[in-house]
């Protein structure tokens, strides 16, 4: 026994003292801490802890590589058991070879088959460079594994520390990254080798920050102030997620459902159609308070996604943001959207979609960036997605993005819209130019005119009343009434089934 302890002990001693004061001054945990303080007390197990890596070489045979410079294992959160592969930093650079992929694979592995979510945190230099080919072998079993176990558990990846070329790969193919402010870098080349290449000056902050990715290149769905604040944010993302694709989120629906109309909701719209309407609001007002948790908050942020609860029903929300782009939906906004859908389809937790979208983003840019190939994931996502789906149109649908955002033609279970839903192929002002322009260019006052034909257009064709008359919306609603009906019609089509057509996979655009 006193062999054993004394082995362990060994195993956990950390190195050099300096370091981890250094780590603690920044902000930073030990590998270790951060994983005793993820987990309940006491309830983490270990996997793995003596193993590692035999090599004679390059100093390697000099060094101590406790557990070879990660720490694997289950643990309970909140009582419910979640896989956790924390690297190392302190133990060789936290770099990969063939046991610490390993460790990682057995991780991933065990999480499938039991069917738990997995947290990885990544702190590495990267493919250990004294094993070579085998470390490459290894970032390659590790991103397989992530991919076979994609939409069956929950992914999970925090980048707490450098994370540098084919590395980031891994995070990338897992469901959600968060990233710490500071002392983390994500990227597959990093400022010495793009300077060395290209001759570009740049810093590792612009290549590979979190605020980059998390607004730029959309690699990034949270960004931490430090360590503690990152393992938060992946256990408030847990508290809504099922823990794997067999099992419902955690709903705890309330007894009885709350029908009160809600007064905020009516002064929603502004009187004036140029004025834009905030979402966030009527999300705080349609969800149960506080319960909005945004993903993705910095990025694209024409269109707000992220999971809510309704009458304690888990959904996932997908809603235009018009103070941003008018609330247009672009390249971003499509990428950003589709995968949100993706991930609540395969965990099952049902989507609300709120639209106010004037159109997709015009422009040279949009179009040969290829907004139709990304505009095409929204449609591909929802018209796949088989989780209950219930859309509320608040004010403009207009033409594609109507579409986009789940009508009921593209698969919307229930569809309700307010009094002042416009739902058209197109605005009132680029619809009058097409039909009227004539008619204007010889009008004694244009302006005028084409005011006056606005009105008797959204009258006639930018109402809800055409759509409901065509049988596109399943009621029309007032909208103090939004959270009553939602709730309803959520608790209604909860037990929803659709099947498919076999096959393979489908071919979504990318
Ligand atoms: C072996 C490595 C290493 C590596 C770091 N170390 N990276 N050992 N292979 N890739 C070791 C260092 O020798 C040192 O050991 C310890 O880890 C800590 O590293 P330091 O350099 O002292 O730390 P720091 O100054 O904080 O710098 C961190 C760093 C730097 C920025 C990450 O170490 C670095 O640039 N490393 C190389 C990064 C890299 O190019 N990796 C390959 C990426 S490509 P001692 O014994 O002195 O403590 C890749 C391919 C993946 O990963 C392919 C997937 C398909």
């Amino acid at each position: 026994m006193e062999a054993l302890e004394a082995r362990r002990a060994e195993q956990k001693r950390l190195g050099n003292q300096d370091k981890v004061i250094e780590r603690h001054r920044d902000g930073r945990m030990t590998a270790r801490e951060r994983v005793d303080v993820f987990f309940d007390v006491d309830t983490f197990q270990e996997m793995g802890a003596f193993a590692h890596h035999h090599a004679k070489d390059f100093g390697m045979d000099r060094k101590r590589m406790p557990g070879d410079g990660v720490i694997t294992g289950v643990g309970q959160v909140d009582g419910q058991a979640v896989a956790m592969c924390s690297q190392d930093f302190m133990v060789n650079g936290g770099t990969l070879g063939q046991v610490h992929a390993d460790k990682i694979v057995d991780a991933i592995i065990y999480a499938g088959k039991t069917g738990i979510p997995v947290v990885t945190i990544n702190d590495s230099g990267g493919a250990r460079i004294q094993e070579g080919v085998d470390a490459l072998t290894g970032y390659s079993r590790v991103f397989r594994q992530n991919v076979l176990m994609s939409g069956v558990v929950p992914q999970i990846a925090v980048i707490a520390g450098p994370c540098a070329g084919g590395a980031a790969y891994s995070p990338a193919l897992m469901d959600f990254v968060v990233m710490t402010k500071r002392h983390a870098q994500l990227f597959i080349t990093g400022p010495e080798v793009i300077r060395a290449v290209t001759g570009q000056q740049c810093s590792a902050e612009e290549v590979g920050g979190a605020l980059m990715h998390a607004s730029v290149s959309g690699n990034v769905h949270f960004v931490a102030e430090d360590d503690a604040d990152a393992l938060r944010i992946v256990k408030k993302l847990l508290s809504y997620l099922p823990p794997n694709n067999l099992r419902d989120p955690p709903h705890a629906p309330s007894k009885s459902i709350d029908l009160t109309p809600d007064a905020r909701l009516d002064a929603l719209v502004p009187s004036d159609p140029k004025t834009p309407l905030d979402m966030r609001a009527a999300i705080d007002a349609i969800f149960d308070v506080d319960s909005f948790f945004e993903v993705h908050a910095l990025f694209a942020k024409n269109i707000l996604v992220g999971f809510a609860r309704l009458d304690g029903i888990v959904v996932g929300v997908v809603a235009n943001q018009p103070l941003f782009k008018a609330g247009t939906l672009d390249i971003d906004a499509a990428d950003k959207a589709a995968r949100f859908i993706q991930f609540c389809d395969a965990f099952n937790i049902p989507l609300i979609s709120l639209m106010d979208v004037p159109g997709f983003l015009p422009g040279l840019s949009q179009e040969r960036g290829g907004i139709i190939r990304h505009g095409s994931k929204m449609l591909f996502a929802w018209a796949s997605a088989t989780v209950p789906k219930i859309s509320l149109i608040l004010r403009k649908a207009y033409g594609g993005a109507y579409i986009a955002m789940d009508s009921k033609a593209m698969g919307a279970d229930l569809v309700f819209a307010w009094p002042s839903a416009e739902i058209a192929v197109l605005g009132a002002e680029g619809a009058i130019n097409i039909l009227f322009r004539n008619e204007l260019k010889q009008a004694a006052d244009p302006k005028a005119r084409a005011a006056e034909i606005a009105v008797d257009y959204r009258q006639k064709f930018a109402s809800p009343w055409q759509a409901a008359e065509s049988n596109q919306l399943t009621d029309v609603i007032e909208p103090s009434r939004s959270r009553a009906v939602l709730s309803l019609a959520l608790r209604n089509t909860l037990n929803k089934r659709e099947a498919r057509p076999a096959k393979k996979h489908g071919n979504i655009a990318l």
